[in-house]
C-alpha cells in the first residue's frame, strides 16, 4: 500500500514536454495520472520553472511536503546544468538545483534525465537483477543516454553526441526520434539510422543489454524487430514514464 513514506513526486523535463507523476517507490509505479505540459518555446530558465510548478499544481502537489525528484535533458554535476543541446543556453554553468529549489520553495533531488531513467528501469523494470553493463537510450527529441555496470550507474554519458565519421552532426542529429519526424523517414529508414548507432555502441562497449526508452518506446514493435544486434535489446518496461518513476525514486537516494 503506498503511505506517506514510499511516495514521491517525479518530474521529468524534456525538449518537448514537461511530465510528471506522483510514484509509489515501492512499487515503482504512478499513483497519480501523467500530467505533461509543453515545454515552453526557448526553454528559458524562467518559464521552465513557471512550467513544472504547472505540473505540481495540476497533480495537487505544489504545497505538499512529498519529496520531489526533478529530471533534466543535460549534463547534471553537483546541482550545475553543464550543457544544453535542446534548451536555452542559459542553463550551461547554471545553479540549476538550487535555482529549482528556490522557485519551488522546497528542496529537491536532481539528476540527468537519461540517468533517471536508466535508475528506474534497473530498479523496477527491464534491467532489475542485470548484471554486466547495461545501457539504456532514450530516443526523443535528443539521444539520451545511461550506462549501468551491475547495478551501479555511471552518470551523464552523453552518447547521443558521438560524432559520425567523416558526417556533419551528431549521433542525435540523425538518430533520434526527432530526426525521424523531421525528415519524414519511415520505420524501416528510421530503423537503417539506429542501426548505425546502436552497432556502433555494441563496438565501443559490449554492453550486455541495451534497454531503449522515450515516447517512441511504445512503438517497439515498428522497430526494434527490424534492428540486428549481438546484444538483446528490449523496450523500456516503464516506456516514456522512466524518466518520472526515476525522477522520484531519486528521493530514495
Ligand atoms: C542531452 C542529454 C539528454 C538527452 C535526452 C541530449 O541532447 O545532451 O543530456 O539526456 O538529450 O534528453
Amino acid at each position: 500500500m503506498a503511505t506517506d513514506s514510499n511516495r514521491a513526486v517525479g518530474v521529468d523535463i524534456g525538449g518537448t514536454g514537461i511530465k510528471g507523476g506522483i510514484v509509489d517507490l515501492d512499487e515503482g509505479v504512478l499513483l497519480s495520472d501523467r500530467i505533461k505540459v509543453p515545454t515552453p518555446a526557448g526553454a528559458e530558465p524562467a518559464d521552465v520553472l513557471t512550467a513544472v510548478k504547472e505540473v505540481l499544481t495540476r497533480l495537487d502537489v505544489a504545497d505538499s511536503d512529498i519529496p520531489l525528484g526533478v529530471a533534466f535533458p543535460a549534463i547534471v554535476k553537483n546541482g550545475q546544468t553543464l550543457s544544453a543541446a535542446n534548451v536555452s543556453k542559459k542553463w550551461i554553468g547554471f545553479q540549476a538545483e538550487s535555482f529549482f529549489e528556490d522557485g519551488l520553495g522546497r528542496g529537491i533531488r536532481f539528476a540527468n534525465d537519461a540517468d533517471v531513467a536508466g535508475i528506474a528501469e534497473v530498479r523496477y523494470g527491464a534491467a532489475k537483477g542485470q548484471d554486466g553493463l547495461v545501457m539504456l537510450t532514450t530516443l526523443g527529441t535528443g539521444i539520451g543516454t545511461a550506462l549501468i555496470y551491475n547495478g551501479v550507474l555511471i552518470p551523464n554519458a552523453e552518447l547521443g553526441h558521438v560524432q559520425r565519421a567523416g558526417k556533419d552532426g551528431d549521433a542525435e542529429s540523425y538518430a533520434a526520434y526527432s530526426a525521424k519526424e523531421r525528415d519524414d523517414l519511415s520505420w524501416e529508414k528510421w530503423t537503417k539510422r539506429l542501426q548505425w548507432y546502436y552497432t556502433y555502441l555494441e563496438f565501443l562497449f559490449s554492453p550486455d543489454l541495451f534497454v531503449v526508452g522515450g515516447g517512441v518506446s511504445k512503438n517497439a514493435d515498428d522497430f526494434m524487430p527490424l534492428l540486428n544486434l549481438k546484444t538483446r535489446i528490449v523496450p523500456a518496461v516503464h516506456r516514456n514514464n522512466a524518466g518520472i518513476i526515476g525522477a522520484a525514486s531519486l528521493t530514495r537516494g
